[in-house]
């Protein structure tokens, strides 16, 4: 199966789904392997997450070539700050066993703008020493993207944040797309809370699928990137199934209702 993909303003395409790899310590080399084969190319990870070891074995156990696939790790908040950062690439690539990733990603904001201005710094340095062949950022605000304006040399090729229709967050979105910084949608299945929504039911029952199908493909019609983690191999296999149908006008206007500024993390 052919996976759609997004430009980024580095010219790489990235699939528009992606295998989530949090919470799921002891799984992931398995899950890894699974999704391949099941045509993900696309693998989300982060220093905190502790499946970058595991990350790196399903890589060199499959057939797929490394080019073919997109690998997006994230460095996490102790670390920030330009030396923490130039060594948490190397730690992370070294646990991959990996010569670059695809998208290196500031996991959460500093509070500090003189670290978030340093911890770019050192973003663009790993950028430039081709060890991320792009770099962005992970729950940045607008405010804090508009900042940026002012220390960036290259600006992110993506925000990855959580969006759902229980919280679609369009000014950011919106924003986004309008300077060309790409959006990953995390927690797209709100970590199931609201699998169930009745609304969601009803829309997958007219559409002849799930209510995590609706959820991804509504991620994916809204011209953004979602990475669902799944473990279960059903579910692996099953989110992936959303090349096939299209949400019409009637269920984007009933999901839009769903909007309630409400964070499953
Ligand atoms: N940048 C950040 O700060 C940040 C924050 C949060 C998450 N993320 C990334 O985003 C990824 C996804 O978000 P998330 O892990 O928070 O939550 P999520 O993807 O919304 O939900 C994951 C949960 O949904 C279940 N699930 C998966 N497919 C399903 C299906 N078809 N039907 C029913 N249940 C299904 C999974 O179960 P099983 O595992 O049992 O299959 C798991 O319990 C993370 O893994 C991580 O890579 C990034």
């Amino acid at each position: 199966m052919e996976i759609p993909t997004i430009e980024l303003n580095t010219g790489a395409e990235v699939p528009v789904i992606g295998l989530g790899t949090w919470d799921m310590e002891g799984e992931a080399e398995a899950s890894v392997l699974e999704a391949l084969q099941a045509g993900y190319r696309h693998l989300d990870t982060a220093k905190i997450y502790g499946t970058e070891k595991e990350i790196g074995r399903a890589l060199r156990k499959s057939d797929v070539p490394r080019e073919e696939i997109f690998v997006t790790t994230k460095v996490w908040n102790t670390d920030q700050g330009e030396e923490g950062t130039l060594a948490a690439i190397d730690a992370s690539l070294s646990k991959l066993d990996l010569d670059y990733v695809d998208l290196y990603l500031i996991h959460w904001p500093h509070h500090s703008e003189r670290i978030r201005e340093e911890t770019w710094k050192a973003m663009e340095a790993i950028y430039n020493d081709g060890k991320a062949k792009a770099i962005g950022v992970s729950n940045y605000e607008l405010h804090l993207l508009r900042e940026m304006d002012s220390y960036a040399e290259i600006m992110p090729a993506m925000n990855q944040i959580e969006v759902h229709p229980f919280w679609y967050r369009k000014d950011l979105v919106d924003y986004c797309h309008a300077h060309d910084i790409a959006v990953t949608n995390y927690s797209p299945l709100t970590r199931r809370e609201h699998l169930e929504d009745p609304v969601i039911a009803n829309i997958a029952k007219r559409n002849g699928k799930s209510p995590a199908q609706v959820l991804l493909r509504w991620g994916v019609q809204l011209g953004n990137i979602v990475i669902p983690k799944a473990a279960k191999p059903a579910h692996i296999r099953e989110n992936i199934e959303i090349f096939d149908f299209e949400l019409t006008k009637k269920d984007i206007e009933e999901l839009a209702e769903l909007d309630q500024n409400l964070s499953v993390i």
